[in-house]
């Protein structure tokens, strides 16, 4: 397959080159001499540890407390002697509360399991996972990964930057992007929504991502809110982080889901559900979420806040990834929509971000607030240069839009999907 694909950004052209042959989903696939029923137990007893005590919230979700020494971190053989590192090597910066904007109303999230119990000091909170959870998923095997995909190669203008972009090509993107940089560390608090998911093997988020490597085998890091059927089994908005050191060919996941991050916090559950969520000019909730590179201790912490706290919820080891050992070459804030069928006949009606365009600004389109990069002055400034990107504007759109002139501003982003002009 080889063609060349025109696309708006901003107001710069990117142009993809060609198609890179090769990764396809395989879909469903079941060994013919174990039943799916042994192969569902076998998968069951893989991901759920032993705890210490256990909380069910009214979400429907079972929260296991596992003591934080037999985490599934450490089932990876890099880590089979690893101590548990407590916290960053220097004191994180708690929000960025000088940045004068009218816009200041927006409230840190919280989820829905703390209203059931919490786990014990020496523990950490890991979402059960139940056999529905494993049937509804589109791969047993792949159960927490990404959906296996198609990668194009596409050359993306930021002023006199030229870099390589990896589209997957089942994914639509709206996003702010930075490159230029060596990146230490990027932070933002993301506006939380929840968007509706057309079909159950579809998601959407609303993420900020810190890649590098090779446009094909690269090494990224992804934290933010996430809608996804196949994942979680619902429709809720949950917080979600994911890894990978090969553009998800075979390594990483979404959250504790196989082993690689290494979590200390035990107020945070990744995969928990969110609530509330914003509405349609109405209040408006952020996650507030960083990732930062700790050369001292070789991890890229992730690192949010509540109102009063700032929260560590736990880190990647370095040894994780490739070239992001060191550093981060891109940065991307914004929504993701995945389909199965993307580009194919009509388009899905899943929305990204709050669901509308992000011409409409605040309280209706969905945000990015006060994006910072950290380079190695080790101080987070605004991600200059940077530049906002979208792959289908009549679907899902972006826009970096300030209230009053001279003021920093926000970076909104999405919207429908199908519509009258993204048919
Ligand atoms: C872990 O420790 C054991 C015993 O001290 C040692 O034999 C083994 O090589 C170590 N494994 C790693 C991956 O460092
Ligand atoms: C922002 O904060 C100021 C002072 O704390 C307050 O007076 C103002 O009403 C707030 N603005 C919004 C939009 O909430
Ligand atoms: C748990 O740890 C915190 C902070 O270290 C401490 O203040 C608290 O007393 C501990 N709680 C228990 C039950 O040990
Ligand atoms: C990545 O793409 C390049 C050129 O398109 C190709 O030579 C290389 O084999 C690919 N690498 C992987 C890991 O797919
Ligand atoms: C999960 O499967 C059950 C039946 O097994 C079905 O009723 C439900 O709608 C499915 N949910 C999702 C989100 O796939
Ligand atoms: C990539 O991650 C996988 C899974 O954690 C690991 O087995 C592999 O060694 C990693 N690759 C590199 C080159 O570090
Ligand atoms: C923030 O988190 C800390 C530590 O988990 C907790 O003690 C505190 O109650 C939280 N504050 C709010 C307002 O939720």
């Amino acid at each position: 397959m080889l063609r060349t694909v025109e696309i708006m950004v901003g107001l710069l052209a990117l142009v993809c080159i060609a198609l890179s042959s090769g990764m396809v989903d395989g879909g469903r696939s079941i060994q013919p001499l174990e039943t799916e029923d042994i192969q569902v137990e076998k998968k069951l007893k893989l991901l759920n540890n032993p705890f210490v005590k256990s909380i069910q919230s009214e979400d429907g979700d079972v929260i296991d407390c596992v003591d934080i020494y037999k985490q599934p971190a450490f089932d990876h053989p890099l880590l089979k002697n690893h101590t548990i590192k407590v916290s960053p090597s220097f004191v994180p910066t708690n929000g960025d509360t000088s940045a004068s904007s009218i816009m200041n109303s927006s409230l840190p999230f919280s989820q829905v399991w703390h209203k059931s119990g919490s786990c014990p000091n020496g523990t950490i909170p890991i979402r059960r996972i139940l056999r529905q959870h494993l049937l509804n998923a589109s791969s047993l095997e792949r159960y927490g990964k990404k959906p296996m995909n198609i990668i194009t190669k596409c050359d993306f203008h930021i002023l006199d930057y030229t870099f390589a972009l990896g589209i997957q090509h089942y994914h639509s993107t709206a996003a702010l992007i930075a490159s230029g940089f060596s990146y230490t560390g990027a932070k933002a608090d993301i506006n939380v929504w929840n968007p509706p998911v057309e079909a159950d093997d579809e998601y959407t988020t609303g993420q900020m991502t810190l890649t590098s490597g090779p446009f094909n085998n690269s090494d990224t890091i992804e934290v933010g809110w996430m809608v996804n059927p196949s994942v979680y089994g619902d429709r809720r908005t949950r917080l979600f982080i994911y890894w990978t050191n090969d553009s998800g060919k075979s390594s990483g996941c979404f959250d504790l889901l196989c082993p690689g991050f290494v979590q200390v916090n035990k107020d945070v559950l990744l995969g928990g559900a969110i609530e509330p969520t914003s509405s349609y000019y109405g209040q408006q909730y952020v996650i507030p979420l960083e990732v930062v590179k700790d050369f001292e201790q070789d991890v890229w912490w992730l690192i949010t806040r509540n109102e009063t706290d700032t929260l560590t919820i736990g880190y990647w080891p370095c040894d994780m990834f490739i070239s992001m050992y060191h550093i981060a070459e891109m940065l991307m804030w914004g929504g993701d929509v995945y389909s199965p069928r993307m580009h194919t006949g009509r388009h899905t009606a899943t929305a990204m971000g709050s669901g509308h365009f992000s011409s409409e600004h605040w309280s209706m389109a969905s945000y990015i607030k006060q994006p910072r990069m950290r380079d190695y002055s080790m101080t987070y400034k605004y991600p200059y240069p940077s530049s906002p990107f979208t792959l289908e504007v009549d679907c899902y759109s972006a826009e970096n839009y300030a209230e009053v002139l001279f003021t920093e501003p926000l970076f909104y982003y999405g919207g429908p999907g199908r519509n009258l002009y993204c048919p």
